[in-house]
């Protein structure tokens, strides 16, 4: 849906009146459909610095047996809604609701049910819902052809596209990637639309490819427009690589008293360093600020669990300073022109964030139980910011897979 955000595109479902219940089977499954594609490669992982997708996908499956969670793991459930409990748990701290919902196979029947928490940890991901911009026409056009535009999230092998015309559109890590895997099966050229050009970009695109400019038209007799007045015609696949929203379709905002998340604005409504959630001292959320990813999702982790536990080592602010962190980091990146949980590295901000988290985790007794939270390292910090996967112009040479630079100026964590 071109130009709609997730409350549009992603709304709840409707609960049953009365729990538990079952109901015809829903389709909408959010676990299925997953943005990896072949030919992904993680960053900044063991065994790294690029592994293929299948490596943390076996890190993340070996987790749970190798900790001896798997007992306590439910899968193949959605959260379909989560509400305060009014005048529950102790301290004024508030218990939770959830309706979950999962598929019986057996009487081919959705089965809702509710359920309360202590405390909940939303860790449902940053890059749910495509975002495909607002094109005259587009709404139209995907209707007239369908199947012909997709976004990236359905993106899976260049081998669908064998010979096709196609055009890819954004700049960023999915345009760069996606388009780097097509060129060569596609006919000739490749086009990529680009709003803007990338730090990878030289003067001239790479060969094969032919650089456009932004879409300003869909017609309907299936020509495509773009900004320099230049038409391309019979086209068969369009690609939107333009990006991920958030998506928080479960927070009952009538139950809980505020939204948790302000699509105008881009951010977690109330929050502090990122993670915890001012006035509800028993949510936390878990990977949301585009930073060095998987660690600091460790670091988030390891600090809220110390808090919940009681062991941290330096408490939380009062929430009027959670608030006074919030409104300055708003006032920064309004004033620089960023997203409010974007945190880059170069400027030492990422140093500033995971310390602050280390900080209030603190290291565990020698006789408590406790996670140490890992350290960041000379080794990981040179591969940060001196290995790229893709070249940069007059930057340095390829090394068995990845390009090795002096030291990159600018936004080390591009990939992330
Ligand atoms: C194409 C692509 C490539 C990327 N490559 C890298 C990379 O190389 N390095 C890197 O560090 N990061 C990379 N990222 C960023 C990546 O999103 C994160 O690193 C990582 O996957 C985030 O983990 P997560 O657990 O927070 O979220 P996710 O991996 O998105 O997991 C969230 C999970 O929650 C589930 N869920 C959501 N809503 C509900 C609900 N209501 N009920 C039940 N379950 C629910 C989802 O189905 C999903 O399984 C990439 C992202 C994309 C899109
Ligand atoms: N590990 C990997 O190899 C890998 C691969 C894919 C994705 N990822 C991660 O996944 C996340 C999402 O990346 P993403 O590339 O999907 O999205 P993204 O980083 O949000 O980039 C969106 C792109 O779309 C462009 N765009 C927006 N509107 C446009 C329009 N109307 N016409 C043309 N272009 C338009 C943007 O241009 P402007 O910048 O000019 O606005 C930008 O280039 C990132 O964190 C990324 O690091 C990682």
């Amino acid at each position: 849906m071109p130009g709609k955000k997730p409350p549009d595109v992603d709304p709840p479902l409707e609960l049953p009146k009365s729990l538990p219940a079952t109901t015809s089977p829903s389709s909408k499954q959010r676990y299925e459909l997953t943005p990896i594609y072949e030919g992904l490669t993680f960053e900044r992982f063991a065994y790294g610095p690029f592994v293929p997708h299948w490596v943390p996908k076996q890190y993340i499956e070996g987790y749970f047996p190798r900790h001896g969670a798997d007992t306590a793991l439910v899968t193949r459930t959605t959260v379909e809604d989560i509400s305060k409990l009014q005048n529950k748990g102790h301290q004024h701290l508030p218990r939770w609701q959830l309706t979950l919902r999962r598929f019986n196979p057996s009487i081919h029947q959705d089965e809702w049910w509710n359920e309360e928490f202590d405390a909940v940890v939303l860790a449902n991901g940053h890059y749910s819902v495509p975002f495909v911009p607002k094109v005259e026409g587009l709404e139209e056009y995907m209707k007239r052809y369908p199947g012909r535009v997709i976004h990236s999230k359905q993106f899976r092998s260049p081998s669908n596209y064998e010979d096709k015309k196609v055009i890819v559109i954004g700049n960023s890590a999915s345009g760069k990637d996606i388009s780097t895997f097509l060129n060569g099966h596609v006919a000739y050229p490749l086009y990529q639309s680009r709003k803007s050009p990338s730090r990878w970009d030289g003067d001239e695109p790479p060969s094969g490819i032919s650089w456009k400019p932004i879409i300003t038209k869909y017609h309907q007799s299936g020509e495509i427009e773009f900004a320099d007045g230049s038409i391309l015609a019979d086209v068969d696949n369009v690609i939107y690589c333009t990006g991920y929203h958030p998506s928080f379709p479960f927070w009952n905002t009538g139950n809980n008293g505020r939204p948790i998340y302000s699509y105008e604005e881009g951010r977690i409504n109330g929050s502090y360093l990122h993670t915890f959630v001012r006035n509800f001292h028993t949510l936390a959320i878990i990977g949301i600020p585009r930073v060095l990813t998987f660690r600091s999702m460790e670091y988030q982790a390891i600090a809220v669990a110390r808090v919940w536990a009681g062991r941290n080592s330096v408490p939380l602010p009062p929430d009027e300073e959670q608030a006074k962190w919030e409104s300055d980091r708003w006032d920064l990146v309004k004033r620089e022109n960023r997203k409010f949980h974007d945190i880059t590295w170069d400027n030492g901000e990422t140093h500033d964030y995971l310390q602050a988290l280390y900080n209030i985790a603190g290291l565990p007794q020698l006789y408590g139980a406790g996670r140490y939270p890992p350290v960041l390292n000379d080794e990981t910090r040179w591969a940060i910011n001196h290995l790229k996967k893709y070249p940069e112009p007059k930057k340095n040479e390829e090394h068995g897979g990845f390009i090795l630079v002096d030291r990159a100026q600018k936004d080390s964590l591009h990939f992330i």
